[in-house]
């Protein structure tokens, strides 16, 4: 994951830019990167760490430059190191690069003969140095005196003929020297949006970073080139015929505003969206309530496609991460609820297997971004395949949201924090609804759970007021040599989910587990160097889990119980307990 940002306008260009980055910093913070157009050459500056260590860099020589490109960067290709930070140099071009390009050995080989030299060791350098190649190839030796049309031209020929041998999913943007006020780029796979304001043109990967600008953007279609200058901006698709003339933007307004990407008072975004839970429920929800509370879910969406889901025999529901332990948790409810065959699976494995999809087999995506490349790849799959497709999705205009067949939409608004939190609770919250909805069509309907359901932004509420219990916890925590993570039933993914979570936040390494498994071998492990965190409810399968937790005991673990308010019993156990509303 990493961002990009570019401006051109009537105004200096380094202040949106870093501002830009700091938007973006979510996606990527091992370094970062910035070119500013000026008529001499580029000025190019980069820095390992943070986007403040290049703020700080360029604060001794604040720029008056009006255009410019930048990059925060996540290392994938090649180690984090200023020689590898964007924006990458190759002759007149200047460029920063999302994604992958997965044949740039190849390329790198073809060009190192043609006597192109390398200093880093990203696939970026070379995307750069191909597209260089076609440039002087096209313009000869001519380039800088040419007409600003023909430069033009020959710039958008240039990169149509580079990506002609190009493979990979990827976006990026570039500048070319002496072509003053322009900036290129291509949608190849990653996203890319285009914003206007009255002062200029905003292109960057992600909205975050131009909503403080402008309420409308252009979301450019998969597989299109573009150009823009302080007054317009324009794109076609990449096999357009070359006589066939370049798009105006199509701008829409967007439903998010500015204000709801700001922290808010919190010290992280992390925090603030996990406190945004309760009102992400209740908004994922809207629209979803009943009219008589006892019917369940009359759901608008579902309306449409009641037929559909009266006679599905088979669902599969796909994602990665956070949304694929979502989509587990969601296995219980059609299967409890809706008594509908679930089969689950995650994007990258999907996407390489040969699955069956026999007559009625729905399939549903969940993702948060929309854009999750295995997960696209993995719809894609089933569309080809004929299948009705379905995407639960948190940002409605994403690639994902529009290639499904239909939209589930979560609510949950910006997810800045790079650990997901609330989107996951609204991906929860959606696919139960739609698990409650599904039960009521197929004449099974489930009173209790859809109470719940409809009770859940006000227990939230209450959960979330024992903040200062948490954080005691957390610091004890800390000290473990290890923590797992426990429960059966619903709860074995959310214990999935809990050391995925811990793993990514703190790097104390963490496991999840089905309960029952435990004794299978994880249970070797435990010391009292270990924490369990052990997810225990008074469901229909919590004498099992509490016989579980005894295993732990009896290994001198350190136990944490997350389990049912008021349970004594189960607080008299453990070194901690946090009970739940049920
Ligand atoms: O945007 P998506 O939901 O498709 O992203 C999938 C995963 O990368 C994501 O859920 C990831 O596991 C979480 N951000 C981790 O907290």
């Amino acid at each position: 994951m990493c961002g990009i940002i570019g401006y051109t306008g009537s105004k200096p260009a380094q202040p949106f830019l870093i501002e830009g980055l700091k938007k973006l910093e979510y996606r990527g913070y091992d370094s970062a990167g910035i070119a500013l157009y000026s008529p001499k050459d580029f000025q190019i500056f980069r820095a390992v760490g943070p986007v403040a260590e290049l703020e700080n860099q360029l604060s001794s020589s604040p720029s008056t430059a009006t255009q410019g490109i930048a990059h925060t960067r996540w290392a994938t290709h090649g180690g984090p190191s200023e020689i590898n930070a964007h924006p990458h140099r190759s002759g007149e071009l200047v460029l920063v690069h999302n994604g992958i390009i997965e044949n740039h050995i190849a390329l790198k080989e073809v060009l190192s003969k043609k006597g192109f030299q390398f200093v880093s060791q990203t696939d970026s350098e070379v995307l750069a140095a191909w597209i260089e190649h076609q440039r002087a190839q096209l313009s000869g030796s001519h380039w800088k005196n040419l007409p600003l049309a023909e430069k033009r031209q020959i710039a958008i020929q240039a990169i149509k003929q580079a990506l002609e041998h190009i493979e990979g999913h990827y976006a990026f943007v570039a500048m070319f020297r002496d072509l003053e006020d322009h900036i290129f780029g291509a949608q190849m796979g990653a996203p890319m949006v285009i914003a206007p304001t009255e002062h200029g043109f905003f292109v960057a990967s992600d909205l975050q970073a131009t909503l403080q600008h402008s309420l409308k953007a252009f979301i450019l279609p998969k597989n299109s080139i573009f150009w823009l200058d302080s007054k317009t901006s324009f794109w076609n698709p990449i096999h357009a015929p070359k006589s066939a003339p370049f798009r105006p933007s199509a701008y829409e307004t967007l439903e998010w505003s500015a204000e709801k990407v700001e922290k808010d008072g919190y010290e992280t975004f992390m925090l603030k969206e996990i406190f945004q839970q309760p009102i992400v429920v209740a908004d994922s929800l809207s629209g979803r309530l009943p009219e008589a509370e006892t019917q369940g879910f009359h759901w608008d969406h579902l309306k449409a496609n009641e037929v559909l889901w009266k006679n599905v025999k088979r669902l599969y529901l796909i994602a990665c991460g956070t949304s694929y332990h979502a989509a587990l948790v969601a296995k219980y409810f059609f299967e409890r609820w809706s008594r509908l065959d679930c089969h689950v699976d995650i994007a990258s494995e999907f996407r390489y297997r040969s699955p069956v999809f026999e007559p009625g087999t729905v399939v549903g995506v969940i993702s948060q971004s929309g854009e999750t490349a295995d997960t696209l790849a993995a719809l894609r799959l089933a569309n080809e395949a004929g299948c009705s497709t379905f995407s639960i999705c948190n940002v409605p205009t994403s690639t994902i949201a529009r290639e499904s067949s239909f939209q589930y939409p979560t609510k949950a608004g910006p997810e800045i924090g790079v650990a997901s939190t609330k989107a996951f609770t609204a991906q929860l919250t959606v696919l139960s609804a739609l698990a409650l909805d599904v039960a009521r069509l197929r004449g099974v309907g489930q009173t209790e759970a859809f109470h719940a359901l409809a009770r859940l932004p006000h227990d939230l509420d209450r959960v979330l007021t024992h903040a200062e219990k948490y954080i005691q916890a957390g610091k004890s925590m800390a000290q473990s040599r290890l923590v797992l993570f426990i429960g059966r039933g619903p709860l074995y993914p959310l214990a999935l989910e809990g050391a995925l979570k811990l793993k990514e936040l703190t790097y104390v390494p963490a496991e999840g587990f089905a309960a029952g498994e435990l004794k299978h071998g994880p249970i070797a492990y435990i010391d009292d160097q270990v924490t369990t965190i052990v997810l225990a409810p008074q469901d229909d399968l919590y004498l099992k889990t509490v016989s579980n937790l005894q295993e732990v005991k009896a290994r001198g673990g350190k136990i944490i119980a997350i389990g049912t308010e008021g349970d004594r019993e189960l607080a008299g156990q453990c070194h901690d307990f946090f009970g739940l509303p049920q």
